[in-house]
């Protein structure tokens, strides 16, 4: 691993995967493309372990000719490909940018490795990181995910991430790309978007405006610190054997409602106010679709390579409220980007019950 392609390095996974991968490998030279859409920015990317190996790229995954020439002047060896639209609600108000990111983009990725590396990919690693979502949605007794779960994704999202997977999967068997891929459960930590569940419970909750819990609230995630998912996929990288596809996941199961409160009671204590954050809890109208519960069955990738989540959900939320209230320019300038409070509004006003 030397010149590494990280795709969506500005966005809440792949920033975190940059500093990561900074600190661990001290001869790697990151090319971080992004697109910069609305929920990437350079915000992200401050004060990162070591500048000198970073060049940030300002570009589509779709653009094919932007990427041939990237793998051709840096010598690109591996590419570590994060870049996708990742919101299951913005996939159902308008699904097009995920089918164009998500499978165009991978499909163009995937083509321009081929056509650069050619048939010997020896030193080559092409890791494509995915979901869980992909398998669809759980009953309460059901067993979790292994990766030999057929894929039923039930979303828009899931079903262009579960399209891209099944390109990436063809070009391994047909053309010899060594290709591993991961599916990662629910992540949460710094720099993540405050659409998702956690920072936007986070952010309403300081300003005391309304949590909104969709639905009863009884849905279940596995939730799975970023740092955990940065190190499981750098061990995929390192030692994955080619072709071949690892779950990722926290070991946990709360309801929706239970975790609000939980993020409700950190504030309380960190934080405190004249009255609850609990009193902001308010249920609003379901997410179409919404798929039940998710658990991930981890015992490959523990066996294999070692792997095991380091953050339990008490410390990895602690420490995730820590961080937003610890990072307010941060959260101001997020906020102020493009859109979010459009989004809120589009989201949000129609769900009132
Ligand atoms: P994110 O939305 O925070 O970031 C996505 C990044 O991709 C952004 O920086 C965006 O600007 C960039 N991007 C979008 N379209 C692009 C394009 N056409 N060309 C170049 N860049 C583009 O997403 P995330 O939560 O960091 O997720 C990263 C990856 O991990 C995604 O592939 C997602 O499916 C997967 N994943 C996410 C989670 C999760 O809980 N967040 C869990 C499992 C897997
Ligand atoms: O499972 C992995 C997936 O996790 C990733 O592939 C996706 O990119 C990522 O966005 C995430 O998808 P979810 O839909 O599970 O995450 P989200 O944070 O949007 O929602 C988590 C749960 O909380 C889900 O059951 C919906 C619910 N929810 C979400 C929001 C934003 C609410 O109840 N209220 C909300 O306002």
């Amino acid at each position: 691993m030397k010149n590494v392609l990280v795709t969506g390095g500005a966005g809440f996974i792949g920033s975190n995967f940059v500093r990561y991968l900074l600190k661990v490998e001290p001869n790697v030279h990151i090319f971080n493309l992004d697109a910069l859409t609305y929920a990437g920015s350079l915000e992200n990317l401050k004060n990162l372990p070591d500048e000198t190996r970073h060049t940030f790229i300002q570009g589509d995954i779709c653009n094919e000719q932007l990427i041939g020439k990237l793998f051709h002047e840096h010598q690109i060896d591996t590419v570590v490909h994060f870049a996708a639209e990742s919101h299951v609600d913005r996939s159902i108000l308008g699904p097009a940018p995920f089918v164009q990111t998500n499978v165009i983009g991978t499909f163009t990725l995937l083509e321009t490795a081929r056509q650069a590396w050619g048939p010997d990919g020896s030193g080559k690693r092409f890791h494509h990181v995915s979901t869980d979502e992909v398998f669809g949605s759980l009953s309460p007794d059901d067993p979790a995910f292994t990766e030999s779960t057929s894929y039923e994704p039930r979303s828009p999202y899931s079903a262009s991430k579960a399209a891209s997977d099944h390109l990436a999967r063809a070009y391994f068997h047909t053309y010899g790309l060594p290709v591993t891929i991961t599916n990662c459960s629910n992540n949460y930590g710094p720099y993540q978007f405050p659409e998702k569940l956690i920072p936007l419970m986070i952010l309403n909750a300081l300003q005391r405006k309304p949590l909104p819990v969709y639905g009863d609230g009884k849905q279940i995630r596995d939730w799975l610190f970023v740092e955990d998912h940065c190190e499981a996929i750098y061990l995929v990288l390192k030692n994955g054997r080619l072709g071949e596809t690892y779950n990722i996941g926290g070991g946990n199961q709360p309801y929706n409602i239970d975790l609000v409160k939980e993020i409700c009671s950190i504030l309380d204590e960190l934080k405190p106010a004249a009255k609850s954050y609990t009193e902001l809890i308010t249920y609003v109208v379901d997410r179409p679709g919404h798929d039940r519960r998710y658990a991930m069955d981890i015992t490959k990738i523990r066996n294999e390579l070692g792997w095991m989540p380091k953050h339990d959900i008490e410390s990895g939320l602690r420490e995730t409220v820590k961080w937003y209230l610890d990072h307010v320019n941060w959260v101001s300038a997020i906020s102020k980007q493009a859109g979010y409070n459009d989004w809120l509004e589009k989201n949000y006003a129609r769900r009132e019950k």
